[in-house]
């Protein structure tokens, strides 16, 4: 199994370019399955997540070709409508293929995915969606069976509490659905608009994409389209954070810092300096002090829950108390034990996390538990004393793409090895 080596204490310097959107994709590829044409999606980023979602179609009939930076997806002769549990589990964005399935081929069968490191995560609110949009949705040997032999029909749909992938399952069912679906209480996140953007250039009618309520008039087909998936803005916080933990002048180049507002604004309440620019964030991070700040969790436009533990590790270099409370997932502080191992002091009760800076962190070997948790324990070793090895970075390489080339490329000292399998 593959690990990090970081030595810590390198200052990064230069420009680190940001990549396509790991949760903008996954929804773009499962949107593919809408229409029997040829899309072509441009600036996939190459991770696992991306891969796993192409073996899912794959399963489904359709095949993925690459050339310089573009993926273009066709339908292969067989039409198939199973997502088997092999690989839902590994990834449980599989479920996104639900909605564009049922309304495309008006059956669909998709392995229930499990809990996952971060939570439970049901998907009631996607079945209870396409429920009312008028498909049976019944659970069979662990598979969702959902089938619509007539066809969806339109609905008027409000969701109980937001939901990304259960919007955007929705939004693509909707798109093939007789009639006019009114979607209420909608997740707002870039990834959403990005998702009505490709289905407009598909031939979809939709409206309010980015608001709380979407409106979706239902058409008869969809057909190809080309559309290039946003920047990943996890991705371009992540490199923010690194840039202001150890960092002596980093642009990161290539994101719409906007999408980061709520993140922007509270690493300046911190301290930090940034030069934001229409595309670029430049990070001088001349090693000003960083104040500890609080921060709760939310749906966008607020703080991210996907920048949460690297949030939380800045903190651990902030003087004073901060705390950081975590609303959208039950268990999402598997990276504080591994934190409180390398020297932080932090304290969880419930859903909150206090944490006291600022803590000098040691080098030691830590292990990776989820993808962004993962991200918090590489930054951790960028300022850690000595050398911290990190393991189980497979979860880090299913959402960021070669993160330790891209490190490495600003001065960081950081080397993927593979230990071989005893160890
Ligand atoms: N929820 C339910 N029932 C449902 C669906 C969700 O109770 O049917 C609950 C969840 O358990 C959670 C909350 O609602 O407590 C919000 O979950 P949401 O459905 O919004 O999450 P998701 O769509 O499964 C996406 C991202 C996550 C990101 C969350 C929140 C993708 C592929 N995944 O997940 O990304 O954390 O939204 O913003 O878009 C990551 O990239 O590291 C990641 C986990």
């Amino acid at each position: 199994m593959e690990k990090f080596r970081v030595r810590g204490g390198a200052r990064l310097l230069g420009t680190v370019q940001v990549s396509g959107a790991k949760n903008a994709a996954l929804p773009c590829l499962a949107a593919t399955l809408l229409t029997a044409e040829p899309v072509r999606l441009y600036g996939l980023p190459r991770v696992r997540d991306i891969v796993t979602m192409e073996k899912v179609l794959a399963t489904l009939g359709e095949s993925c070709q690459h050339e310089n930076g573009t993926t273009t997806v066709t339908v292969g002769a067989i039409e198939a409508a199973h997502a088997p549990y092999e690989l839902v589990r590994t990834m449980r964005a599989s479920v996104l293929v639900l909605g564009p399935l049922l309304a495309r081929r008006r059956h669909a069968r998709v392995a229930l995915p499990g809990g996952c490191a971060i939570g439970a995560r049901p998907i009631d609110l996607h079945l209870n969606g396409l429920v009312q949009l008028g498909a049976t949705v019944t659970v069979q040997r662990g598979d969702v069976v959902a089938q619509a032999p007539g066809g969806l029909r339109a609905a008027r749909i409000e969701f109980p509490r937001i939901t990304v992938t259960g919007t955007e399952n929705l939004l693509m069912a909707a798109t093939l659905a007789r009639g006019t679906t009114v979607l209420r209480n909608c997740a707002r996140e870039p990834e959403v608009v990005d998702l009505a953007q490709l289905l407009t250039a598909m031939g979809a009618r939709i409206d309010g994409a980015g608001t709380d309520t979407i409106v979706v008039e239902g058409v008869g087909e969809l057909g190809g389209a080309s559309h290039r998936v946003i920047p990943d803005r996890i991705e371009a916080g992540t490199y923010v954070a690194a840039a202001i933990l150890a960092g002596n002048g980093v642009r990161v180049q290539g994101c719409i810092p906007e999408h980061l507002t709520a993140f922007l604004d509270t690493l300046r309440a911190a301290g930090a300096r940034l030069e934001v620019e229409s595309d670029s964030i430049f990070v001088p991070g001349q090693g000003e002090r960083l104040r500890a700040v609080s921060v709760t969790t939310a749906e966008y436009p607020a703080f991210a829950t996907d920048l949460q533990a690297q949030f939380l590790t800045l903190m651990t270099q902030a003087e004073g108390e901060s705390a950081i409370t975590e609303a959208i997932f039950e268990n999402r502080f598997q990276h504080v034990l591994e934190l409180k191992r390398m020297g932080a002091h932090i304290e969880v009760a419930g859903r909150c996390a206090r944490v006291t800076g600022p803590s000098r962190l040691e080098g030691t070997a830590v292990m990776a538990s989820d993808l962004r948790a993962s991200a918090a324990l590489v930054l951790a070793a960028l300022v850690a004393e000595g050398e911290t090895i990190v393991d189980r970075i497979y979860h880090l390489d299913r959402g960021y793409e070669r993160m330790d080339d891209k490190l490495r490329a600003l001065g960081a000292r950081v080397e993927r090895y593979n230990p071989g399998p005893y160890q």
